[in-house]
């Protein structure tokens, strides 16, 4: 047993405007103790938050690590129900021509709903907990989380995203709207 696995704490999620989400972060070095107490705790914070991912970065880590943690939801009654997945210095190698717009919200853009576009398949590899090197094809859903997260790496928020400022809405408008909003891809819980 580690005993320092048991431990787990809610961090507190850094907001828009917070200079910190704007960093390029650091490739993980080591996968150590600390990295593995953080990773808890991400898991921890993702899963009290309801979150669908969470990136390191978010809670004030500079380092290249993300949680994705698909589930289904309203607008993506399919998308698989994962093991939430840390991925340690995670790379898209290779993505579809063809790119989706879907909805997307931000556990550190509280309140807000916007569409992007995302390519809808990806080809990633990242490090898993222990180290060993992991390739994968990702679509739809997931391969969003990832997009989303992976921008969060490199100091990008979704907002930067959004072509159109006006399809912005709140969480309360969003939900009010859904059923009868085109289903173009979106899901949008947060991440
Ligand atoms: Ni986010």
């Amino acid at each position: 047993m580690w005993p320092f696995v048991m431990r787990r704490k809610q961090l507190s999620v850094l907001t828009l405007g917070d200079p910190r989400l704007r960093l390029a972060a650091q490739p993980v070095e080591n996968i150590d103790d600390r990295l593995q107490q953080l990773i808890n705790n991400l898991l921890w914070t993702a899963e009290k938050a309801n979150g669908v991912g969470i990136a390191a970065p978010q809670v004030g880590e500079s380092l290249q690590l993300f949680i994705v943690a698909s589930y289904p939801n309203l607008r993506y009654p399919h998308a698989p129900r994962m093991q939430p997945t840390p991925m340690i210095n995670p790379r898209i190698m290779a993505h579809s021509d063809e790119q989706v717009i879907g909805w997307e919200g931000c556990l550190s853009v509280p309140d807000q709903r916007g569409q992007v576009d995302r390519w809808r398949e990806i080809e990633v590899e990242y490090r898993d907990l222990h180290g060993h090197l992991k390739r994968q094809v990702f679509t739809d859903f997931v391969a969003r989380i990832f997009q989303h997260e992976l921008d969060h790496l490199q100091g990008t928020v979704f907002v930067d995203h959004v072509d159109d400022p006006v399809t912005l809405l709140t969480d309360a408008e969003y939900f009010a709207q859904l059923d009868s909003m085109p289903v173009i891809a979106g899901p949008s819980e947060q991440a």
